[in-house]
């Protein structure tokens, strides 16, 4: 199946950058928010993030400027009535995952595939929400999605071989490297990311060293490009509490346990650069 138009449902951090990413491959792309001023804000990144890659030398200004005339925002559902893909990158929240799953089932054309960039959350439960099963699957995108080379492509059982070949083909042409997943909590990278990350928080907590040393020690010791608390940071404690919980629900391993400093540091608000306090602080 050839793939012209892309939707994407939501517009803030990964979203943006998939709208982007999408753009930037050559595709029209209609990205939604829920109200105007998320909207803005989502499209403002682009455009930011356009004009950086054009004063880097790394786009012409007219490349810059097709790249914009293929995004089309929108607070409309009913605006992804042509697209070929749809990619939900809403809240990690079933309910509104499920909402959205069967509003696009309703308003997409009957061939058209519908993804989800969950990174934790079951996909085969949002596929039930559709008519349209065997067209649902994960593509789970990294952050920054603008610099991060990988897209894990994610099957549940109702996913066909055809669906997960136009899926790999978009990937790739988004200048990703595909890895396929199980629609397991985590599917491949987060089942030892996460782990990893709380592992840092637990060593941190238990006094052994500072955080300094601790992300110090990865980055120079292991060539990482940011250390482990740095990166829980980045990430949003939130997003990691969030996928740690989900993870430690389904496999019941103490290792995808949360921390109780990760608890008590969420519940805190200090969720890392978001909200300008986390491990560190961020101006
Ligand atoms: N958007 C767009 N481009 C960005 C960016 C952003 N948010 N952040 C950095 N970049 C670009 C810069 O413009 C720069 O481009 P250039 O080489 O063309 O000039 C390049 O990336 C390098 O950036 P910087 O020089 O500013 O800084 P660093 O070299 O420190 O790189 C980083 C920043 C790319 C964020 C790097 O530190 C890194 O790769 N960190 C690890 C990120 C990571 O592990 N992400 C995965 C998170 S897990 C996840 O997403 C899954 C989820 O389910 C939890």
């Amino acid at each position: 199946m050839a793939i012209k138009t892309v939707g994407v449902v939501g517009c803030g951090l990964m979203g943006s950058g998939v709208a982007q990413a999408s753009a930037q491959a050559g595709y029209n792309t209609v990205v939604s928010e829920i109200n105007q001023q998320l909207l803005d804000r989502g499209l403002g990144m682009i455009t930011s993030n356009l004009a950086k890659a054009v004063e880097k030398g790394r786009m012409t200004d007219d490349a810059r400027k097709s790249v914009l005339g293929r995004l089309k925002g929108t607070l409309v559902m009913e605006d992804f009535k042509d697209c070929d893909i749809v990619i939900e990158v809403v809240l990690e929240d079933m309910t509104e995952k499920k909402r959205v799953f069967s509003a696009l089932d309703r308003i997409c054309p009957p061939n058209a595939i519908l993804a989800s960039n969950t990174s934790c959350l079951s996909i085969i439960e949002m596929a039930m929400a559709t008519k349209r099963p065997d067209k649902v699957l994960g593509l789970h995108f990294f952050n920054p999605v603008q610099v991060m080379k990988l897209l894990e492509v994610v099957r549940t059982l109702t996913t066909s071989d055809e669906t997960i070949a136009t899926a790999r083909a978009f990937g790739e042409s988004l200048g990703k490297k595909v890895i396929l997943a199980k629609d397991t909590p985590g599917f491949i990278v987060n089942r030892l990311f996460i782990p990893y990350l709380l592992s840092a928080i637990r060593l941190y907590e238990s006094g052994a060293a500072s955080k300094e040393d601790i992300d110090e020690g990865m980055v120079l010791g292991c060539n990482h490009p940011m250390g482990p608390l740095a990166l829980a940071d980045f990430v949003g404690l939130d997003t990691v509490f969030f996928v740690a919980n989900a993870l430690f629900d389904e496999f019941k391993e103490g290792r995808y346990a949360p921390p109780p400093l990760l608890r008590k540091m969420v519940a805190a608000r200090y969720l890392g650069r978001k909200t300008g306090k986390g491990f560190y602080e961020y101006k």
